[in-house]
């Protein structure tokens, strides 16, 4: 069994996805652009496929007239697709403005700059010298990169690192700060000689600005690209109310771009710059909000079996309270164990948030605040709301209850790249099957769900003549409208067999000389490597079968 937190095996997959074009860097010709990514041919397929497997399950394919298990009630879901710039007062209310923030951290030698809470340390000493050595690297590579740079800080040789004597394991240097522990001034900065280089930590905010209009230039022409697309929901809350049947529980879906500035990107697309969201803003009576809050937190982690990941590599955690937003009732994260982490780490994929009548209440009053417990308006020195609202009315008026109040929302917000990456990860897989001569060869096979898959079936003439590649344009042709498959005559049939396991392909057709007399087609399936045969006229009802 392979180990699921191993960076070789990140390494492995990083070199596959841009080697078959599934993930590229953006601007790669220009030497690229650190947190931005494309997609290539198999990739696009794959997130697309991804992205609507979540549209389908959760929109489209939703029975509004069943009481899905868990459910308090059956409910309408919907969906919208907003603008990525949005009204700057959008981001004033929703505390985006004054809250999106990391803390940074700079170097004044190497002029790179750090996030505070991704930077660790420890103490290490060496004949009186003593210094707190930090590093960005995170898993299992931070604490050997301590150890080669208090080597390199002490002068050391290889076979003296024994003589460095360490006060304790690793620790954020933020919290070894704040406890005092340690001091700027004692830190040596992951990149730099001598330590007393790191700068006092800033605030940096994420949201990437730019300007409205040709004569930009003063304050009011100042927008920004959305970090989430869940705003874009809430002021249209009303608009969706009024112009469509829908009632109360019901769900907004939207899927698209959002944009963070992070400060260090990192682990290929996990956290990047640019990246797509796949969010549900779902508006239920506060009433029974806890128990829609738990209804949608147990079906999104469903979603992500019932597509193939591996159950032992989950983890649903519930936020402890000190974790929660300030207005957050109770928030879970769906996590994966990407092979970048170190053991027992997960990455988030998915945040279940129960977010109260917060947002609604944000963009009806103003910029709130939590003040002894209580949601209240945040007032400026003057008394005045600091950020105003739109002072429009987002309450909900139940006509058959007669009962009027600001929905409560439960939000599961999805990453649509975190979920591609987690996906490609998990299928990644190297095996050994037996070659034509019936020899064993290694192989790679990206086991994804046929959902998820890029192509489902490839179609192989055995050999290019005897009438075998007409059969099996014939076939080609039958199946496409149907599903994405791939016609390929290149190369030896096991050289095509690999080239479609790399590329995750469920399914392979092959037609030999025993199509052309009794009208019969291998089908091979990647994963058990069972080979049938199947009658050339039910192929394409067959594989359609197992699709659904
Ligand atoms: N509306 C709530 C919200 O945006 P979030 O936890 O900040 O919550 C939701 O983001 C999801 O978006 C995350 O679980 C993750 O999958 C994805 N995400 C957030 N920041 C990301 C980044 N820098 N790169 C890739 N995906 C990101």
């Amino acid at each position: 069994m392979q180990n699921p937190n191993d960076q070789s095996r990140m390494d492995k997959i990083v070199s596959l996805a841009k080697r078959r074009g599934f993930i590229f860097q953006s601007s790669e010709i220009y030497g690229g652009l650190n947190g931005f990514w494309d997609y290539g041919p198999l990739g696009v397929a794959l997130k697309r496929n991804l992205k609507d497997a979540w549209w389908h399950d959760m929109v489209s394919g939703h029975d509004e007239l069943a009481t899905l298990t868990g459910a308090p009630s059956p409910y309408e879901m919907t969906g919208l697709d907003c603008t990525i710039i949005m009204h700057p007062q959008v981001w004033k209310c929703s505390g985006h403005f004054d809250l999106f923030h990391d803390w940074m951290i700079d170097c004044r030698e190497s002029k790179r700059r750090y996030r505070y809470d991704h930077l660790h340390g420890r103490w290490a000493a060496h004949r009186g010298k003593k210094v707190f050595v930090t590093t960005d690297a995170s898993g299992d590579e931070a604490a050997p990169e301590t150890v080669a740079r208090a080597q390199k800080f002490f002068g050391l040789r290889a076979k003296q690192v024994d003589e460095i004597e360490w006060g304790g394991g690793l620790e954020s240097l933020q919290q070894a700060i704040a406890a005092g522990s340690a001091t700027l001034a004692d830190t040596l900065g992951p990149d730099a000689a001598a330590p007393g280089t790191l700068t006092e930590p800033r605030e940096f905010n994420l949201m990437f600005e730019t300007r409205i209009g040709a004569l930009a230039g003063d304050d009011d022409d100042r927008a920004f690209l959305r970090p989430e697309t869940a705003q874009g929901i809430f002021v249209n809350f009303k608009n969706v109310l009024d112009t469509s049947r829908v009632r109360v529980p019901f769900g907004i879906a939207q899927v698209g771009k959002s944009f963070r500035n992070e400060i260090t990107p990192r682990n290929f697309t996990f956290r990047s710059r640019e990246f797509e969201q796949m969010e549900i803003e779902f508006f239920c009576p506060p009433s029974a909000s806890a128990e829609w809050y738990r209804f949608w937190r147990d079906r999104r982690w469903r979603w992500y079996l019932d597509l193939g990941l591996t159950e032992g590599k989950l983890q649903l955690r519930e936020h402890a309270a000190d974790e929660l937003s300030h207005y957050s009732v109770g928030t879970a994260d769906i996590e994966y164990a990407f092979p970048f982490l170190g053991p027992g780490e997960f990455g988030e994929l998915e945040g279940i948030a129960h977010r109260g009548d917060f947002d609604l209440r944000s963009h009806m009053e103003g910029k709130l605040v939590r003040k002894d417990g209580e949601l209240v308006l945040e007032t400026g020195p003057d008394g005045k709301p600091r950020h105003k609202g739109s002072g429009k009315d987002l309450s909900y008026f139940d006509d058959i209850t007669r009962e009027r109040y600001v929905p409560h929302v439960i939000e599961p917000s999805a990453g649509a790249d975190r979920a591609t990456l987690a996906f490609l990860c998990d299928a990644y897989h190297e095996d050994e099957v037996p070659d034509e001569d019936g020899k064993p060869r290694s192989r790679t096979v990206m086991k994804l769900h046929p959902r998820l898959a890029p192509v489902k079936a490839a179609i192989l003439p055995l050999v290019k003549k005897d009438g075998m590649p007409e059969v099996a344009v014939d076939l080609y042709r039958a199946l496409k409208p149907h599903m994405a498959c791939q016609y390929d005559e290149k190369g030896s049939v096991g050289r095509r067999y690999a080239r479609q396991d790399e590329a995750g392909t469920p399914w392979c057709l092959t037609i030999d000389g025993q199509t052309l007399t009794d009208k019969t087609v291998t089908l091979r399936d990647r994963d058990s490597l069972v080979q049938q045969r199947v009658p050339l006229d039910e192929v394409v009802a067959m594989l359609r079968d197992k699709l659904r």
